[in-house]
């Protein structure tokens, strides 16, 4: 089968440039072009797993800052960023359920999205995290965007703020794809037809998308802000009934009998209620298309940045009074979040992650820790002073507990930041408003020849 394409105009928009008849004819067999960093990329990261932070801190010398670079490459995504990214992933979605799915390759080329998988094969059909994604053949979606679900899908050197994403699409000229189904695939009623790509009108819906989403998360984000006193409470809770039945249990044996409590279980998940939520139930307004995923991420993203906050702090975690065992706990944390940043945040990820992270955590078990890992740098005191010291008790469930507190907080500076979206969003749609009524000077109409590949 012979797929061709032709440029006949001169397309200056650099988005195209790739669109050479040898890389557009590969973009489904080869979609690593751009739009996943390559197998090499993805080993590196995993394996950068296994050299946690503290681990070279703990064994540094002196001056070793905790920070390194490994820490500012963990950084969370922006909120802002997020919503944008959400909206893209959102509107591409809109797009493909009305198989407008050469938009969607169009977006797709201009984002360059990254969309990293640590987990699965691309090329099985079935993805465990895609709950709540486009259920079809992704090969023939246009955008992996369609199936991801993860967070910093964003190329942050492209799109470094929340609007650079509009502000260089409104810099994008007109194109016109002409698009051509081959004869091979046999008569149809539509061989050929016309796709207008205009900048302009693309942003005044992806605008509306972004401010219904951030309404919804403004919503979401006052829920979370009540959550960690949930999970605390019926945390609580289930450890007694743990007790509980543990005492039962081993009055009956331990058998193989796994009575469903075998599994440690820490809380009633709160991001659950939303997962399995019933959007007819409540809509006033149709919910946007990816509203569950799009609460899941936010959960995430928001104990990610929670936990940041902590390690960033000096003095971020206060479990008590006594500094050192603070700072012992904040090491822990570093060492415990670093170890399941690829698991919890990086790239493609199950549901309920956040949710995962803090369960981990609050089942942890007490462990012992030296004052000298906290105090490493302390020159006052000499080397017989600390082997002396007694050891301290981190306990994993108060570190917990400092997140949900933080969270919580988070939520609600967090919440502030989504109303004001549509006031943010004035000057943009000033911008969109003079490239459709031509004041910003109409760029010549690109056009491109296509051949079908959606078909
Ligand atoms: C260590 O941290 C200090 C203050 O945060 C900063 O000025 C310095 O550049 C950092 N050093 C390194 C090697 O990262
Ligand atoms: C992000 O964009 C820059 C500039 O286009 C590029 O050099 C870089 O490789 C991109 N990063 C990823 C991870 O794709
Ligand atoms: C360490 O400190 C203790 C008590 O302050 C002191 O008695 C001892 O001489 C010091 N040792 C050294 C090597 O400085």
């Amino acid at each position: 089968m012979v797929r061709w394409v032709t440029i006949i105009w001169t397309v200056s928009s650099p988005c195209f440039a790739f669109l050479s008849s040898r890389h557009y004819h590969r973009w489904h067999a080869m979609p690593s072009i751009t739009c996943r960093p390559s197998d090499a990329d993805v080993h590196a990261r995993v394996g950068r797993q296994h050299v946690p932070i503290v681990a070279s801190s703990s064994t540094d010398n002196d001056g070793g800052n905790a920070s390194s670079s490994e820490a500012t490459s963990a950084q969370a995504q922006d909120i802002r960023l997020f919503l944008t990214q959400r909206t893209i992933q959102s509107f591409m979605f809109l797009l493909a359920s009305t198989r407008d799915l050469h938009t969607v390759a169009w977006l797709d080329r201009f984002v360059q999205p990254i969309t990293i998988n640590n987990y699965w094969n691309e090329d099985v059909a079935h993805k465990p995290g895609a709950g709540d994604t486009f259920r079809e053949n992704d090969k023939r979606l246009g955008s992996k965007l369609l199936n991801y679900h993860g967070l910093s899908a964003l190329n942050t050197t492209m799109f470094p703020a929340w609007d650079t994403f509009f502000t260089s699409l409104l810099e994008q000229p007109d194109t016109v794809l002409k698009i051509h189904t081959p004869k091979d695939l046999g008569e149809r009623a539509y061989s050929n037809f016309d796709i207008d790509i205009e900048p302009a009108r693309l942003c005044a819906r992806i605008l509306s998308v972004r401010e219904q989403l951030a309404r919804e998360m403004t919503g979401d984000l006052k829920a979370i802000a009540n959550m960690g006193q949930l999970i605390f409470n019926s945390y609580w809770e289930n450890a007694k009934n743990r007790k509980d039945t543990k005492q039962t249990k081993t009055g009956n044996g331990n058998g193989n009998g796994r009575g469903g409590d075998s599994s440690p279980y820490g809380f009633d998940r709160p991001s659950t209620m939303y997962i399995n939520f019933d959007p007819q139930d409540d809509a006033e307004f149709a919910p946007s298309p990816l509203r569950k995923g799009n609460f899941d991420l936010l959960y995430n993203l928001i104990t990610q940045f929670a936990v940041m906050k902590l390690l960033q702090d000096e003095g971020g975690v206060v479990v008590g009074e006594d500094e050192v065992q603070n700072k012992c706990c904040q090491v822990y944390l570093s060492k415990f979040y670093n170890d399941r940043l690829l698991t919890h945040f990086v790239g493609l990820q199950w549901y309920g992650k956040g949710d995962d992270f803090i369960e981990e955590l609050i089942l942890g078990s007490p462990i012992m820790m030296p004052r000298s890992d906290a105090e490493k740098k302390d020159e006052k005191r000499n080397d017989s002073e600390i082997s002396s010291a007694p050891l301290l008790v981190v306990e994993p469930m108060r570190i917990a507990e400092q997140i949900l507190l933080r969270r919580d907080k988070i939520a609600l500076e967090w919440m502030d930041i989504m109303q004001q979206t549509p006031s943010d969003h004035t000057s943009i749609r000033k911008m969109q408003l003079d490239r459709l009524t031509g004041v910003a000077g109409a760029s010549p109409v690109s056009v491109v020849l296509l051949d079908d590949d959606f078909q």
